[in-house]
């Protein structure tokens, strides 16, 4: 269907006076006796197009009138009446589809927690094309940093027979019921379809590995699966996760590799995208642009986990739960951190190695490990990072600790038997930092179809 994109006749590629053709969805519709206005989207900006209608020329079809209705206009671009830009004197109009008055869209603005009952009809708001215009310059803006600079670009398997977070948070894949028929988990596994426990990978970070000690510096950007009981803003079961995974690197080297990416997306979406921040400053998140602009231009905090408790157990704020050096910090403590203390994102390092993975690598202390989170104000942590055990008999004792069955790790503890190299890397989950960059507070508006404990469709 020839047409052109309203963005283009807003960004003066054609010039007025010109007959152009739009197609697009009705946002707005305004009927008098000798004239009518319609305000037209086509996904293509945030911006509606305005469509003059007099009537003593042209009749419009009753249905070009209905909010929602899909409709083709023809007609001269002209310069706008009112507020600058452009709009379109109609010649003809075509109604591609009806609408009828139970569109749910009806409200001009709605709660997003309503929205969220109409997946496929919210994204056809202004919040959700803005929202899904930042999460696709970003999407480019990931690997264009990443191909800049050498890194392959590598795809991880989805369904996996090892656990990389050892968390317990793994989805099962299956194709038979468990039933009185087997002795026990062992047999039934045996009669499954890969013939042993599979499940939807949590991270792409084990086989992530095996590549970055091939080819040196790779990444993945692909969906993880999480099946964790949480019913917060924050957590999705199914999640878009990018990992780096770079050989030669120790933690230093990849927290700087972390900040420079960081900056460089959110300066790639700051550039791209100004009339969505612009949108997201107004309806959810006074200052955005500026913390934006902060980010970009200052350095993020290094904090030592040790110093970090500390600061928290001296603050004299009541959290809800109490904090002690070997805690698992909670949203609450991650929040306090990097929004009233240091008032950036901060890099919290070296965590006590009881409460993270098995493959970090252990600090000569003997009680913590090379890893670190990214925690930003608003959202909390964005990025799970570490140095990685490159020691075989270090790796091997730290899963024995956590009783995880070494046959399927092979492959993972071969990596430390054959030209092992110290390497590291880590997992950005895409909604978290696009939750940052957008002010979204529920993970549940950056994603099309979210995916939480009890609900899906
Ligand atoms: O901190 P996590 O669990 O780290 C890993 O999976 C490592 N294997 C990554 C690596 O080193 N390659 O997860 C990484 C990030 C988190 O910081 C968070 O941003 C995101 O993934 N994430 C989730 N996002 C949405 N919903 C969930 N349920 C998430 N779980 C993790
Ligand atoms: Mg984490």
């Amino acid at each position: 269907m020839k047409h052109t994109d309203i963005r283009d006749l807003f960004s003066g590629k054609v010039q007025t006076g010109e007959t152009v053709t739009v197609c697009g969805w009705v946002r707005t519709a305004r009927d008098s006796k000798n004239m009518a206005f319609i305000e037209l989207n086509d996904g293509s900006t945030l911006k509606h197009m305005q469509i003059v209608i007099d009537k003593a020329s042209v009749t419009p079809p009753a249905a070009a009138m209905h909010l929602g209705a899909a409709l083709k206009v023809e007609g001269v671009l002209v310069p706008a009446q009112n507020g600058g830009g452009v709009e379109i004197n109609a010649a003809g109009i075509e109604v591609l589809g009806d609408c009828p008055p139970e569109y749910p869209l009806q409200k001009k603005f709605q709660k997003l927690e309503t929205l969220r009952e109409t997946p496929h009809l919210r994204v056809r708001t202004n919040t959700f094309n803005a929202v899904f215009r930042v999460r696709s310059v970003m999407a480019a803006a990931i690997h264009r940093y990443f191909q800049e600079r050498g890194y392959v670009y590598v795809n991880t398997p989805l369904i996996t027979g090892s656990d990389c977070e050892g968390a317990g948070e793994m989805f099962q894949v299956t194709t038979i019921g468990y039933s009185d028929k087997y002795k026990n988990r062992e047999d039934y596994y045996r009669d499954d379809f890969f013939g042993r426990r599979a499940g939807l990978s949590v991270s792409g970070q084990l086989e992530g590995e095996v590549a970055a000690l091939a080819f040196g510096k790779i990444y993945t950007f692909g969906p993880s699966f999480r099946a964790e009981n949480s019913n917060t803003p924050r957590h999705v079961a199914e999640f878009w996760h990018i990992e780096p995974e770079v050989a030669f690197a120790e933690l230093p080297d990849i927290i700087a590799i972390a900040e420079e990416m960081i900056k460089y997306i959110i300066r790639e979406v700051v550039e791209t995208c100004p009339t969505e921040l612009e949108f997201f400053e107004t309806r959810f998140e006074a200052g955005l642009r500026e913390k934006l602009r902060h980010v970009i231009e200052n350095d993020f905090a290094i904090v030592e986990y040790t110093d970090a408790v500390e600061q928290l157990k001296a603050s004299g704020k009541q959290f809800e739960y109490p904090v002690e050096w070997g805690c698992d910090l909670q949203t609450e403590h991650e929040r306090y951190i990097t929004e009233e203390i240091y008032k950036k994102p901060v890099f919290l390092i070296n965590y006590p190695k009881g409460i993270k993975a098995f493959y970090m690598k252990q600090n000569p202390d003997g009680k913590t490990v090379a890893a670190t989170d990214l925690l930003v104000p608003g959202v909390g942590e964005i990025i799970g990072c570490s140095e990685r055990e490159a020691d075989y008999d270090k790796l091997v004792s730290a899963m024995t600790e956590r009783d995880m069955d070494l046959s399927a790790y092979r492959d993972y503890l071969d990596l430390r038997r054959y030209g092992s190299v110290p390497h590291s890397g880590f997992g950005l989950g895409f909604e978290r930092i696009l939750m940052y960059v957008t002010g979204m507070q529920n993970i549940r508006d950056v994603i099309l179809y979210p995916r939480t404990v009890g609900s899906i469709r």
